[in-house]
């Protein structure tokens, strides 16, 4: 079992990684206006202006960090967002940004119910073995809303912006994403047809 030995180094690294970090405390109140740059994209409130650029509404404060960190590292690359993660210096900064979008009311989706919504539920509870592909409610929660602010690894997905999900189901499927953790959600996408991506990405932003 490679896969889930090397879950368990991820894991114990990031409880180290994270542990480094205890000393800040992200203020939401200071991070609206630290946030100010964000908002043109992902929303003053963090439901986003566009539909490619994500919701940040709600998400986990320790996944919103790991992204910037990651952009900032070059282990995750958006040619607009990697510039804007440049300008988030501080780390005191950072903290508050993400206490800020994490407080916000979590986001909600808007696209209507449809026959392929209910295919993507399927897959989404129950997976497709024969694929390789474990149900995402075992990863992102019964409701896609992940698992809780201190267990920050696996985002909130459930009423994000289908067009921006859509995107990141194909890079991580066509390895254009590899900043996941053990490449676990990499095996995953792989495992998806174009069809499954569309079904599911209908459901989880309607959610
Ligand atoms: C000009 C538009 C723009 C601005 C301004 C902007 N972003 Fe982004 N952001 C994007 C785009 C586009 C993506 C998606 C990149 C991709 O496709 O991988 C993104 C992605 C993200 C993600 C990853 C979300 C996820 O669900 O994985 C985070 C976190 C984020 N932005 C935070 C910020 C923060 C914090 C700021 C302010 C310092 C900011 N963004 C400013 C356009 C923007
Ligand atoms: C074994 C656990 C696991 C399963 C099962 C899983 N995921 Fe994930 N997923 C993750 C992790 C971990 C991340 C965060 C990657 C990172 O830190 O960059 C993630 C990230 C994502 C993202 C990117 C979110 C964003 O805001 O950019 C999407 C979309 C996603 N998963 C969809 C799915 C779908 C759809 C399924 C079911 C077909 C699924 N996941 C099943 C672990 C899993």
């Amino acid at each position: 079992m490679k896969r889930s030995i090397s879950f368990v180094v991820v894991c114990a690294s990031m409880m180290l990684a994270s542990g480094s970090a205890w000393a800040l405390k992200g203020n939401a109140t200071a991070g609206k206006e630290k946030s100010a740059l964000c908002h043109g994209c992902h929303g003053e409130n963090g439901m986003s202006v566009a539909p490619n650029f994500p919701n940040l509404a709600g998400q986990f404060s320790g996944y919103i960090k790991k992204q910037i960190r990651d952009f900032q590292a070059g282990k995750r690359n958006d040619d607009t967002m990697s510039a804007m993660a440049a300008t988030v210096t501080e780390a005191q900064d950072l903290e508050d940004i993400a206490a800020y979008f994490m407080s916000q009311n979590t986001m909600k989706g808007t696209t209507a119910k449809s026959a392929k919504a209910d295919k993507g539920k399927t897959l989404f509870m129950e997976g497709n073995l024969d694929k390789g592909v474990y149900g995402c409610k075992n990863c992102h929660g019964e409701n896609g809303k992940g698992k809780s602010a201190e267990n920050p690894l696996f985002p909130v997905i459930a009423g994000q912006n289908k067009d921006y999900l859509v995107k990141q189901l194909m890079d991580l499927k066509e390895g254009r994403r590899t900043n996941d953790p053990a490449g676990m959600m990499g095996d995953i996408a792989k495992g998806l047809s174009a069809e499954d991506i569309d079904n599911l990405t209908d459901y989880l932003s309607g959610l």
